[in-house]
Formats: C-alpha cells, sequence, structure tokens
C-alpha cells in the first residue's frame, strides 16, 4: 500500500493542503500541519528546467520539510521530459515521499509556454513527462546517482547535499521510493474530463487530483464539483487503486466531507480557504477551539517567526512575501483594517509583537 492508500484506509478520507506558489512555502505548511493537522502537505511548485540548470540552489528551499510535516509532497512543473527525470532523481535524494506533476497552472507565465495546464492540451506530452518522472525513481532506486545526471548543475549538487545534513537525510533508502501523481484541472477551454483523464489513468499514477475548473477560468465562477464527481466514477471504475482528489472552493472539514459523500472522491485539497486559518482542516468542535483572537494571533506571530528563522535577512531574503500571510490572520476581526494597515508595513517579527501588544491581541 502506497501513503494515499494507508491513510485513506485509516481515516476513510484525505484532507491536503494545497500547492500554491508564493504561499506554501516551509513555514507556511509547518505552521499549517502544526495547527490544522492535515493529513498531506504538497510543496509549491518548482520548475524542472531551473531544478536542473539554475546557477543557485536556493529553488531548493521549495523542498524544505521536517519530520512533522510528513507526508510531504513536493510539486514540479515544465514540459521537457528529461528535465522531469533529473528533477525526480534529485527529489527521490531529498527524501520526499511523493512527486506530483503540475498540469493545471493557468497563468501565462507557465501555460503560455506549453507547461502546466496547457498540457492538457497535449496528452502525448503528458505521458512522456509521467514517464520521464517513472524512469527517474525506478533509476534512482536501481542506484543511479544524482551527480551522474547531466543537466544537475554543481551547485545544486553542493544544494543537495546541505539540504541532506540540514534535514538528516544522508542514508536515504533506496526501497523507499516517492509515489508519483498529477494535479490537473476539468479541460482546457470547455471541460473535457472523458478525453483528458483516460490519458492519465493509463499512466498507473498514485493519485490525481482535479481542480473543478478549466484553464479558460482561472479562478473565475466556480469550482463544477458535478464533473468533479463524474471524474471520481470514471476513474474508480477505470482502476480503483487511484487515490483521486477534489479541489475547488472547499471551506473547511465538514464541506471536504460532504463532498466526499456526494461526489465519491477519496479526499479533497484545501487552499485558499486556509489562508490565515490552518484551522479548517479541524472538525469543527476542535476548531472553535482555536478561533479566539488571541490564539489566531500567537499562531501569526509564530509563524512571522518561524518566516524570519527560515529566511534570514543576512542570506538576503527580505520580509515582505509574510506580510500578505499576517494582513490574511486578520481577516473577520474587529478592527481589522487598522490593524490589517500596521501589519502589512511591518519589517520583522519583533515589529509584529509590538503591533499585536499594542492592540491587545497577544
Ligand atoms: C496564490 C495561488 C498559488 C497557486 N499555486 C499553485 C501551484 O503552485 N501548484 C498548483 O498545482 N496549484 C496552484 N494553485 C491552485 C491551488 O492549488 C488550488 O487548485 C486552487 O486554489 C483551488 O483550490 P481552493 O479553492 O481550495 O483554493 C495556486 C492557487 C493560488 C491561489
Amino acid at each position: 500500500m502506497n501513503f494515499w492508500q494507508k491513510i485513506l484506509a485509516e481515516k476513510k478520507m484525505i484532507l491536503a493542503l494545497s500547492p500554491m506558489d508564493g504561499v506554501s512555502d516551509f513555514p507556511f505548511r509547518s505552521i499549517g500541519k502544526k495547527y490544522g493537522q492535515m493529513d498531506v502537505v504538497f510543496s509549491e511548485f518548482a520548475n524542472v528546467e531551473g531544478i536542473c540548470r539554475s546557477s543557485s540552489s536556493r529553488i531548493l528551499d521549495h523542498f524544505d520539510f521536517d519530520g512533522m510535516e510528513r507526508p510531504f509532497v513536493a510539486q514540479i512543473f515544465g514540459k521537457t521530459p528529461s528535465f522531469f527525470k533529473q528533477a525526480a532523481v534529485l527529489l527521490c535524494e531529498l527524501g520526499v515521499e511523493g512527486i506530483d506533476i503540475n498540469m493545471g497552472c493557468p497563468a501565462p507565465t507557465v501555460a503560455n509556454h506549453g507547461s502546466g495546464a496547457a498540457i492538457i492540451k497535449n496528452p502525448s506530452l503528458a505521458k512522456e513527462i509521467i514517464k520521464a518522472v517513472q524512469d527517474g525513481v525506478r533509476e534512482w532506486s536501481e542506484g543511479l546517482e544524482l551527480k551522474d545526471c547531466i543537466d544537475i548543475s554543481s551547485k545544486m549538487l553542493i544544494g543537495v547535499t546541505e539540504k541532506k545534513k540540514k534535514f538528516s537525510l544522508i542514508d536515504v533508502d533506496r526501497k523507499k521510493i516517492p509515489t508519483i501523481s498529477v494535479k490537473t484541472r476539468i479541460g482546457y477551454h470547455e471541460e473535457e474530463i472523458e478525453t483528458w483523464l483516460p490519458h492519465l489513468i493509463e499512466m498507473r499514477l498514485a493519485a490525481i487530483s482535479l481542480h473543478g475548473r478549466t484553464l479558460k477560468q482561472g479562478y473565475s465562477g466556480k469550482a463544477d464539483w458535478s464533473v468533479i464527481g463524474r471524474a471520481a466514477t470514471l476513474i474508480k471504475e477505470a482502476d480503483p487503486s487511484v487515490t483521486f482528489l477534489g479541489n475547488g472552493d472547499v471551506l473547511d472539514y465538514e464541506e471536504a466531507k460532504q463532498k466526499v459523500e456526494e461526489f465519491g472522491v477519496d479526499g479533497v485539497l484545501i487552499g485558499r480557504s486556509s489562508f490565515g486559518k490552518p484551522f479548517v482542516f479541524l472538525p469543527k468542535e476542535e476548531r472553535s477551539k482555536f478561533l479566539t483572537e488571541q490564539n489566531i494571533f500567537k499562531v501569526a506571530l509564530e509563524h512571522a517567526k518561524l518566516y524570519e528563522q527560515t529566511y534570514p535577512e543576512t542570506e538576503g531574503y527580505r520580509f515582505l512575501p509574510m506580510r500578505k500571510h499576517l494582513a490574511w490572520y486578520t481577516k473577520g476581526i474587529e478592527q481589522a483594517a487598522v490593524i490589517r494597515s500596521e501589519l502589512v508595513r511591518s519589517n520583522n517579527s519583533l515589529e509584529v509583537e509590538q503591533i499585536l501588544k499594542k492592540h491587545n491581541l497577544i
């Protein structure tokens, strides 16, 4: 049994933190897991060409994790199968539990280059990419070394060695191979699951996640859960061993449970509704215990401190990306506008602490 099947056997439903570029970095995932206890955590996506050829190993920060975050699924995107294969070998070296291939991003910077959701229009490339990842994982399990991957730069090799040291991964077990999954959308211009999904099913993936919008829709309109329900039937009839997760506009644990019951998915990915609210993954009874202003801002401060510690200014990082999270934590509280306007100008966790104390929020 793979880890998806194990969780399902135990809990009957899988709740996962959706991959979100620019949002679900290590501090967000770590705080999310600590306070939301979701079953699976996805990384933000990383470009396979960047992984192979980047002159800096900073891209590896996308895949930072600690013991708590497991099972951890690293997401990658791109359009060149040989880079996917080498990125897969690198992720095996980093000891991730899962490798997810993005075939759903609608952003022009991704899809206009033939990656992300554009792959829906190119099923033969989709299959080549999945095969490349499968080959990478298999060859690694048979002894392939990262240094023998021709496009992996020497900087990246050093970066991987450093990460392995940092996360105590010196002896990664080559028998423990990551699962391979795909996250996609219901179509390109129009919904087209009956023609698109069979190509993915054919590739014997461990899991498929489906966002109920087309590429053309971007994030507008509502996710179409009736299409996700049809996809669940289609996938389960073709290959019941595939774990199938639905995604789009799910607010919290109760709504996820309802989607599982009504549409036959094995679980749900939750993205935006977790902004500033890692507790949405918990059942209402447990969730309500956390939902006091004092608790929310205690978590916000802990998040800010972890952010600073993970991305220190001394290594060239800035605090700015943390500000949006701070704004999200203020949603729904009294005086939100005033507090938010101060928090989004903060430059470090000390300033955050001072602002929160001034307003008696911690
Ligand atoms: C800021 C942002 C960044 C995203 N980045 C990614 C990404 O890196 N990979 C991916 O597969 N989906 C990405 N998505 C899509 C989400 O994972 C998810 O499919 C979408 O937000 C719908 O789920 P939700 O309604 O629960 O947010 C992103 C979404 C947002 C809002």
